[in-house]
C-alpha cells in the first residue's frame, strides 16, 4: 500500500477480513498444499490461485469472522495431456479440502502459452517464408497471439489454440499495429506446441504508414497551459482498514480477483435517519465485471474469428496496470495493490494497481431565486468518492471507475482507450465493414460488451425487480388534453421474463425494491438501475460469438443468487460452443419475486472507429448509473455544507 500527500493512516487487519483478497503469502501457502498433495508433473500450471469466499450466508452469520476459514481456490493445467483441475486449499488446516479433474474444458491461457505461440509462429519454415514474400523481416515482426474462438474447421476440433497475426515493425520500437500482414495468421496448438495450420491469403498490401504517437513522432508538444494542482491540505476524507473503506456516508469492501479484476462487496449507506447506532443499510453485496466479450464485425480469414472474452478468455484483472501518481491519478491518491499468481503458482504483486480518492464534481444541487435571499437561494458541491484501476489487454485499454455520491447515487464508468485492432485493405478499396484510417490500413467495426453481475441487496437480501417504463395515458376523459403520462412498472416474476431489452424511447429502467420495507411515504424502499449506453449485439444468434456470448443479446437478466453462478458465460468459455452461463441458468424459470437476486446488466459499446482514434484513441466513457429510488425520505445530500470560500 502506498500514500502520497496526506492520507489516511491505514491500518493494517490483524487478521483477514473473511472477504480479503489472498495475500502473496497464502498464494504460496496454497500452492504449496496443492503440489504436496498432488504433485504435479513437468507439465503441471497454475491457471489461478484466489480467494474461494465465503458464501454469504457463512459470513451473515454471528461471530462469522473467526469460525469462517480461509480457503483457495486453485485451477490447474497439465499443459502436456490438456486436463484441467479444480482444487480447494484450506489456509488454516493446511490441507487439500478438494480435487477434482474438469474434463472438457479449457481455461484461460497461460502467459506461457501466450507466449510459445509466438515462438512457434516465429521458427515455422512457411510463415517465415510468407512473412518475406510480403516484405517482412521475419525476425523484426510484431506477434500477436489471439484467443481462438471456436469454429467448425475439423483441425481445430478439441485442441487448446491460439490464432498469431503479424506486424511488421520497421524499427524495433514501433508501436506494432500500424503495419498488419494481412490474411497471414497461424494456427498454434499450445498443448502439442506445434502449427496446426498457416492461412496465408495475401488480400492486402502491408500498409506503409506509421502508428508511432511518442513524442518523437508528434512532434513539438503545447506548451501553452498553466499549472492546475488538486491539493487537500488537511489530507482526505474517506479511512481505511484494510480493505475496508468508508467515505461520508458510504461503507464498502474493496476486492480483487484475477477473472474479474476489481470487486466491491457489502456496499452500504450509514443513514443517520435511523440513528446514529444503527448499522449501514445495505445496498450492494458484491459487484463486479462478469464477462467482456469483444465481437468484430469484419470478413477474411485474418478477421473473422476475432471475439474475445477479455475475462474468460484472458483473466483480466491479470492485466492491471502498476499506476502512476501524476498521471493515471491526480491528487491525494491512496493506493492498494493487486496480487494474482503466475504459470507456476507464485505470486504477482501489481503494485498501485487500484486508485483510491475523491474528486471535487461540479455542481450537486442548486437553486438560484432571484426574488428571495435567505431561503430561496444556494448552491452544494459535489464531491465524488473513487475507486479505479486500469487493464491493457493486448491492444486495448479498459480504465474501471466505480463512483460514490453524496446524494446517494452510485455510478460504473468505463473508460476505453488504447490502439483500435486494424485491418490492410487493397489499394482504392472501400471497406464495407471497416474504417478507412491510413492508407492500405483500416479498422474494423466491432463492439464491446460488458456484462456486470450486480447481488444488489436493498435493506437486506429479499427484494423484488420491477421494470419500469413511462407511456402516454389514452386520449379520453383521463386524458382530456393529450398531455398525460404516466410510468408504469412490472414486477419480474421469473427468470425468463426478467430477459430484458433497454428502450430508451420509454425510459426504461429496473428497481430493485425491498417489499417488506417502506419509506416515509409508503413506498417501497428501492435503488434503480439506469442504463446508459447500449447496443445489441450484432452477430447472429447462431454465429460462433452469438452463441458462446448468449448474455450480450440482452441487456438485463436476473437470476435468484446462487453459488456457482459467477460467469455469465460461464465458468470456463474458452473455446466453449456457447449455451453456458446465463442461457443455461435461466432455463430453469427460476422465481424472482422476494428473493436473492442478482442483476446481470450489459453496458454496450458499438465502435464504428473514427479516424480520430487513430493511431491511439482518446478515453471513450460509457457506464450506467445505480440511483436511490425512495431508499430515502427525500433528497439526502440537504445536509451537505455550504461552500467555505464563494466569492
Ligand atoms: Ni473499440
Amino acid at each position: 500500500m502506498t500514500t502520497t500527500h496526506p492520507a489516511p493512516a491505514p491500518i493494517a487487519a490483524a487478521i483477514p477480513h473473511p472477504l480479503d483478497p489472498l495475500t502473496p503469502d497464502e498464494i504460496r501457502a496454497a500452492a504449496r498444499i496443492i503440489r504436496e498433495a498432488r504433485p504435479l508433473g513437468d507439465s503441471g500450471r497454475f491457471v489461478t490461485i484466489e480467494l474461494r469466499e465465503p458464501s454469504k450466508e457463512a459470513l451473515a452469520a454471528p461471530s462469522a469472522n473467526g469460525a469462517i476459514p480461509r480457503e483457495a481456490f486453485a485451477i490447474l493445467l497439465d499443459r502436456d495431456s490438456n486436463t484441467t483441475y479444480e482444487a480447494v486449499a484450506d489456509l488454516g488446516a493446511q490441507t487439500l479440502r478438494s480435487w477434482s479433474e474438469r474434463p472438457g474444458i479449457q481455461p484461460y491461457f497461460l502467459f506461457e502459452e501466450f507466449g510459445d505461440a509466438v515462438t512457434i509462429t516465429r521458427n515455422h519454415p512457411e510463415w517465415r517464408a510468407a512473412a518475406e514474400r510480403r516484405g517482412a523481416d521475419p525476425d523484426n515482426v510484431h506477434l500477436e497471439s489471439q484467443p481462438a474462438g471456436l469454429y467448425d474447421n475439423p483441425d481445430e476440433e478439441g485442441k487448446r489454440i491460439l490464432r498469431v497475426i503479424a506486424y511488421r515493425q520497421p524499427k524495433k520500437d514501433d508501436a506494432p499495429w500500424a503495419q498488419p500482414i494481412e490474411g497471414l495468421v497461424c494456427l498454434v496448438d499450445v498443448q502439442r506446441r506445434e502449427v496446426v495450420r498457416l492461412v496465408d491469403e495475401e488480400n492486402a498490401p502491408i500498409p506503409k504508414g506509421s502508428g508511432n504517437y511518442d513524442l518523437d513522432a508528434v512532434g513539438p508538444v503545447r506548451s501553452d497551459l498553466k499549472p492546475l494542482d488538486i491539493v487537500q491540505p488537511e489530507g482526505v476524507s474517506f479511512t481505511m482498514n484494510g480493505y475496508e473503506l468508508a467515505w461520508q456516508r458510504w461503507r464498502m469492501r474493496v476486492g480483487f480477483t484475477p477473472r474479474e479484476g476489481l470487486v466491491l462487496y457489502q456496499i452500504a449507506y450509514q443513514d443517520p435517519a435511523q440513528g446514529q447506532e444503527a448499522a449501514p443499510r445495505s445496498v450492494c453485496y458484491r459487484a463486479s465485471l462478469g464477462e467482456l466479450v469483444v465481437p468484430y464485425g469484419s470478413t477474411g480469414p485474418g478477421q473473422y474469428w476475432r471475439n474475445f472474452f477479455d475475462s474468460g478468455e484472458a483473466g483480466i484483472g491479470r492485466f492491471a496496470n502498476s499506476l502512476e501518481l501524476g498521471c493515471d491519478c491526480l491528487g491525494s491518491i491512496t493506493y492498494l495493490d493487486a496480487v494474482w499468481t503466475n504459470d507456476q503458482g507464485e505470486p504477482v504483486t501489481v503494485g498501485n494497481a487500484i486508485c483510491i480518492h475523491e474528486e471535487d464534481f461540479g455542481v450537486l444541487w442548486k437553486h438560484n431565486d432571484i426574488f428571495q435571499d435567505g431561503n430561496g437561494s444556494a448552491v452544494r458541491r459535489s464531491r465524488r468518492f473513487v475507486i479505479s484501476y486500469f487493464a491493457t489487454v493486448g491492444n486495448y485499454d479498459y480504465g474501471f471507475y466505480w463512483y460514490f455520491y453524496q446524494d446517494g447515487s452510485i455510478e460504473v464508468e468505463i473508460k476505453l482507450t488504447g490502439v483500435v485492432l486494424t485491418q490492410g485493405v487493397p489499394d482504392g478499396a472501400q471497406p464495407q465493414t471497416a474504417t478507412l484510417i491510413d492508407q492500405n490500413l483500416s479498422a474494423p467495426n466491432h463492439q464491446h460488451l460488458f456484462c456486470f453481475r450486480l447481488d444488489l441487496d436493498v435493506d437486506g437480501p429479499v427484494n423484488t425487480v420491477h421494470e419500469i417504463h413511462s407511456e402516454p395515458l389514452p386520449a379520453g376523459p383521463e386524458n382530456p388534453h393529450g398531455n398525460a403520462f404516466c410510468s408504469v412498472a412490472t414486477p419480474l416474476t421469473s427468470e425468463q421474463g426478467a430477459i430484458r431489452d433497454a428502450d430508451p424511447a420509454c425510459a426504461r429502467y429496473w428497481k430493485v425494491i425491498n417489499p417488506a420495507r417502506t419509506n416515509a411515504a409508503g413506498l417501497p424502499t428501492g435503488y434503480a438501475l439506469i442504463p446508459g449506453e447500449t447496443v445489441a449485439m450484432m452477430a447472429a444468434p447462431d454465429s460462433s460469438p452469438g452463441r458462446r456470448a448468449g448474455f450480450a443479446r440482452h441487456q438485463l437478466w436476473v437470476t435468484p443468487n446462487a453459488e456457482g453462478e459467477r460467469y455469465p458465460a460461464g465458468d470456463y468459455p474458452n473455446l466453449h460452443p456457447g449455451g453456458d452461463g446465463l442461457p443455461r441458468w435461466t432455463q430453469a424459470d427460476r422465481p424472482l419475486e422476494n428473493q436473492d437476486v442478482v442483476l446481470w446488466y450489459t453496458v454496450g459499446v458499438n465502435h464504428i472507429v473514427r479516424p480520430e482514434e487513430w493511431p491511439v484513441s482518446p478515453v471513450h466513457r460509457t457506464g450506467f448509473a445505480l440511483k436511490p429510488w425512495a431508499f430515502f425520505d427525500r433528497n439526502p445530500a440537504l445536509d451537505v455544507a455550504p461552500p467555505s470560500h464563494c466569492h
